[in-house]
């Protein structure tokens, strides 16, 4: 049985102020309601994991960061290390988000070195995959989403696998207000399993969490969640609001 797993990507939103009464908030309300049946976690921009961190001390909502920089000290001014976000409390680290890869310019190789470094430094990577529209409207979804889940996870064994939760958003979809429907979401989730089952085996693609992400909202969640594949969330915009986080996690 694979266990629910909803976190909400706040992306570059919140203050130093905001940031600990959103985690506050998440804290007070998710706890009381998801009991130990989903795994939650939040994650911040970088500047407020620490204060953040600190919000979420002794409960189960875990943290994660936006972004992992391969290497693991160094000259490379502006990145940040496995071991630093493990020092201020990390559990999951995105690596691959589409901003990431169609805004920043992040390939495919850098995301995979992102998402072993992740692993070597003992935080959960959650590796994001996703198609354009264009992508999509020249039927090219399953190459596009098979060629970063490949890629992505390039050169990792068996015994990591467990470690990583993987993302389906279709790119057109994030920040759009629109949502791929049940169906469509559920195809690619399905897509993704049997691709995990042929890279490594049906046990580990049946234990691997899969997200989806991509104008999630209290109303879509349940329905979304309904198919079979569909393991949880990654949740941008309707993290950043307590009460809309919070009724996703009840859903899932
Ligand atoms: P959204 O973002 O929920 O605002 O569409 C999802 C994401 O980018 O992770």
């Amino acid at each position: 049985m694979r266990k629910p797993f909803v976190a909400g990507n706040w992306k570059m939103n919140t203050d130093s102020h905001s940031s600990v009464a959103l985690a506050e908030g998440v804290v007070s309300s998710s706890e009381k309601l998801a009991g130990h049946k989903v795994d939650v976690a939040v994650i911040p921009p970088f500047v407020y994991l620490q204060p953040v961190s600190k919000a979420l001390s002794s409960s189960r909502v875990a943290l994660g960061s936006q972004d992992i920089y391969f290497e693991q000290k160094g000259a490379f001014t502006g990145e940040v290390s496995a071991a630093m976000l493990k020092d201020v409390g990390c559990t999951y680290a995105l690596c691959g988000h589409s901003e990431r890869r169609h805004v920043i310019g992040e390939t495919d190789e850098l995301i995979n070195k992102k998402v072993a470094a992740a692993i070597a430094g003992g935080l959960l990577p959650i590796l994001c995959v996703g198609e354009l529209i264009e992508q999509r409207k020249a039927d090219q979804t399953a190459e596009v989403v098979m060629r970063q889940l490949k890629a992505g996870l390039e050169g990792l064994s068996d015994e990591k696998l467990p470690a990583v939760t993987i993302a389906y958003e279709p790119v057109w979809a994030i920040g759009t207000g629109l949502t791929a429907t049940p169906e469509q979401a559920q195809e690619v989730h399905a897509l993704i399993r049997a691709l995990l089952a042929d890279m490594y085996s049906t046990k580990l693609a049946e234990e691997t969490c899969i997200q989806y992400g991509g104008s999630v909202k209290p109303g879509n969640a349940a329905e979304l969640m309904a198919q079979s594949d569909v393991d949880g969330f990654l949740v941008g915009g309707a993290s950043l609001k307590v009460d809309d986080f919070v009724a996703i996690i009840q859903a899932a």
